[in-house]
């Protein structure tokens, strides 16, 4: 039975990932902060809380990550756990950098020293290139501009799991991932933000949603997709990194046209209001990212649609406030 070791598996893209890798008859060994105050929402909605092992620890926590590895002598390690909000990276960048940047780094040093048999996978991001370029099919090759301390702090990591591979030889490699979204987002990202925000509007809960800047655009793909494709860089010959992508990007005014849809309203704007607290000091305009590299040599492709994955978002807001 292979054994997986996963950081951030109570967030949105480690419940999806372990409810795959048991799928796939993988132990699965879950970082979790705390055993017993963590919020384990994802993994009970996808019924998977009791058959992945939570190992408490934190990515901070070099000695501690050394010895769960050492415990554990994983087949695979996916490192996803990091303060993910772009917004609230300016408001604590050393936060930010400790966990996104350092805590990488540690977890390195750990897999290297304790685990170097194993494959690493880091969560990189499309939020490494900045949203600067005139063309937007964005691809391994392209540049890199980050413009948030979010997106700083994981250029850094993503540049150590680089420099991990070529200098000691290791397997380790680099997801660069565009959004992927689902019901089980965050509910301070865009995405789920509206479609939580429109279910209640139905329900009577509320009257608009507020919002930063809505012209921005968006390659958005589903979270159950791209988990799909971090397995299948891992069960690779070779480490390498590969952007994970749509192809397609959207507005959130075209987000907003179809969540509204869904609820029988044509016409949003009575019911959106804007507030220059969620516009943010450098913004990432546009990304859209080329992912034929992973198609040719992962055979990997995204399978659910932007429209099919709002009306899936906000179908399921609806029958959780409903409840
Ligand atoms: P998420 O839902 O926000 O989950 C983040 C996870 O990190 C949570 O489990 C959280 O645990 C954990 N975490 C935070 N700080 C930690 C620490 N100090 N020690 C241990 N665990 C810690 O994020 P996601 O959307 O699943 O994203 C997964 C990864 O992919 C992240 O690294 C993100 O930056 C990257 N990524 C995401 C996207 C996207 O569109 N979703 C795109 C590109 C890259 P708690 O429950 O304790 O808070
Ligand atoms: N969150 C949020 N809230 N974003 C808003 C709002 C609002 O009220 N109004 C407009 N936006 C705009 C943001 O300014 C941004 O341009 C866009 O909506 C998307 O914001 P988020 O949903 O917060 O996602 P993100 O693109 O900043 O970051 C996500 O995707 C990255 C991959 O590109 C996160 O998941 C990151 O962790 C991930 O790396």
């Amino acid at each position: 039975m292979p054994k997986a070791f996963i950081t951030g598996t109570t967030g949105q893209d480690g419940a999806y990932l372990s409810e795959l890798l048991l799928s796939k008859g993988y132990e699965v060994h879950g970082l979790v902060r705390d055993k017993e105050k963590s919020d384990f929402w994802r993994l009970v909605e996808l019924d998977v809380k009791d058959k992945v092992n939570l190992v408490e620890g934190d990515l901070t926590d070099e000695e501690r990550l050394k010895n769960i590895l050492t415990d554990i002598k994983p087949d695979e390690i996916y490192n996803l756990a990091a303060q993910t909000f772009v917004g609230a990276s300016w408001h604590d960048p050393v936060a930010t950098a400790d966990i996104n940047a350092m805590g990488t780094l540690k977890l390195l040093e750990a897999f290297k020293n304790c685990a170097s048999n194993a494959k690493f996978y880091q969560a990189s991001t499309s939020e490494m290139y900045g949203g600067i370029h005139t063309s937007f099919a964005l691809d391994e090759a392209t540049s890199l501009h980050p413009r948030s301390p979010y997106a700083t702090s994981k250029l850094f990591a993503h540049w150590m799991t680089v420099n991990y591979r070529e200098s000691f030889d290791l397997f380790s490699c680099s997801g660069i991932l565009f959004n992927h979204e689902s019901p089980l987002r965050g509910i301070e990202f865009v995405t789920r933000k509206i479609t939580d925000g429109v279910a209640r509007i139905k329900l009577g809960l509320s009257k608009s949603i507020s919002l930063g800047n809505i012209d921005a655009k968006r390659d958005w793909g589903f979270a159950g997709d791209y988990v799909e494709a971090m397995w299948l860089m891992l069960q690779q010959e070779k480490p390498e990194d590969f952007v994970i992508s749509t192809g397609v990007t959207h507005s959130i005014h075209d987000l907003l046209d179809i969540a509204f849809e869904e609820i029988g309203i044509n016409d949003w704007s009575n019911y959106i209001t804007q507030d220059p607290k969620f516009m943010r000091p450098s913004e990432v305009k546009e990304l859209c990212g080329k992912n034929e590299k992973a198609k040719r040599l992962l055979g990997w492709e995204p399978k659910v649609e932007f429209k099919e994955l709002v009306k899936m978002m906000v179908e399921k807001d609806l029958e959780r406030l409903e409840k």
